[in-house]
Formats: structure tokens, sequence, C-alpha cells
């Protein structure tokens, strides 16, 4: 099973279209796709106590366990992904070990385009996670606005094609 992640809380979530686009060419590749979005979880904080017990963990962290890769849409905020993007990871720690991983951000900006590097590493060091070199990274000027706000930018498109079929080539035989 392959699962995409979604961590922004945003209503108007850009991060979470390119998450839908990056589920929709899955789909296209393997019949077993879920996608996660915490906006619609109660996720608590990470209290290294008593969190890892919640209610709200236990099917995300089996999820992660279950996964043959796993793609992260993230907003960046500070130059890094959103706190609760890497309060997932606190939350869920070891189930992420030896995963595919690949990152679609979007941001305001091009100049945080290394963002998701703090998270990578350390998903990396901590959990010898292969991450897959190839980071769609996007901003405002990629969507287009209407009813429903859609990716219209080919060449985002296109990362997000070869993101998906990176996942599961690598996943397939991990
Ligand atoms: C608290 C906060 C911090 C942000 N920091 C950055 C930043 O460091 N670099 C950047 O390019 N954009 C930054 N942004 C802009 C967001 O990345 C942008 O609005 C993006 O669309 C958020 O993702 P989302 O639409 O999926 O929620 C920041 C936005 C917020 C609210």
């Amino acid at each position: 099973m392959y699962l995409v992640i979604s961590t922004s809380l945003r209503e108007a979530s850009l991060s979470r279209v390119l998450a839908r686009k990056a589920v929709e060419e899955l789909e296209r590749l393997t019949d077993e796709v879920v996608f996660v979005d915490l906006k619609e979880t109660s996720l608590p904080f990470c209290n290294a106590e008593d969190c890892y017990g919640h209610e709200a963990v236990l099917p995300i962290r089996d999820l992660i366990v279950r996964a043959k890769g796993i793609l992260i849409a993230a907003p960046i905020y500070n130059y890094d992904v959103n706190a609760a993007a890497k309060n997932l990871i606190e939350l869920t720690g070891q189930a992420w070990r030896d995963k595919v991983v690949g990152f679609l951000c979007a941001a305001g900006g091009h100049n945080s385009y290394m963002g998701v590097m703090g998270l990578a590493n350390s998903l990396m060091l901590d959990f010898r996670c292969l991450v897959i070199p190839r980071f769609v990274y996007a901003t405002n000027h990629a969507f287009e606005y209407g009813e429903e706000t859609i990716l219209a930018d080919e060449k985002i498109q296109e990362r997000i094609r070869e993101l998906t079929f990176k996942l599961v080539k690598i996943g397939d035989v991990m």
C-alpha cells in the first residue's frame, strides 16, 4: 500500500492539492493508495509520554507501518515543514523505519526550496529512510483558482508523475 499524507491544517491548502494530484497519479500505477489528511484528524502534540497510545495516533501509525512508500505533502513554514508534519514524525517515530519517502511542498516563494532538508535528514539518519531526491516544490503561481483550486503548472505535474513513478518503482522492491 502507498500512503499520501497531507499535513497542512489550512482549509484552502495548496499542498493538499499537490497531495491529491499525487494520489491520482499513484492510482494509475497501483490499486493500493491511501490518503490521510491531518486536517481531518485530531492528533495530540507529542509529549513523549502517553501520546503514543492516543486513539488518533494508532491508526495512522499502523498505516505508516504497512506502507511500502510514503509521500508527505507539507507547507513550508519558517524555512522548514510545518509543525504538524514534524509532530506526526515525533508521534510515530520507528514506524518510519526503512520506508521510501518523497516530499511535495507548497511555499510562498522560491527561497525555501531546501526547507524539507531538516526533516529529510532526520528520516534518513534516525530511521534509515530512503528519501527520493526529486522534491516537488510549488508556489501559488502553479495553481488556478476557482470554485476548486487546481494545479495548472505542467512542469509541477510532470514532477509529480516522476515522483510517484519512482516511489512505486523503489517501494515495490524494498
Ligand atoms: C507561519 C508561516 C510561515 C511561512 N513561512 C514560509 C517560508 O519560510 N518560506 C516560504 O516560501 N513560505 C512561507 N510561508 C508561506 C506558505 O508556505 C504558503 O502559504 C503555502 O501555500 C502553505 O501551504 P498550504 O497552502 O498547503 O497550507 C509561510 C506561511 C505561514 C503561515
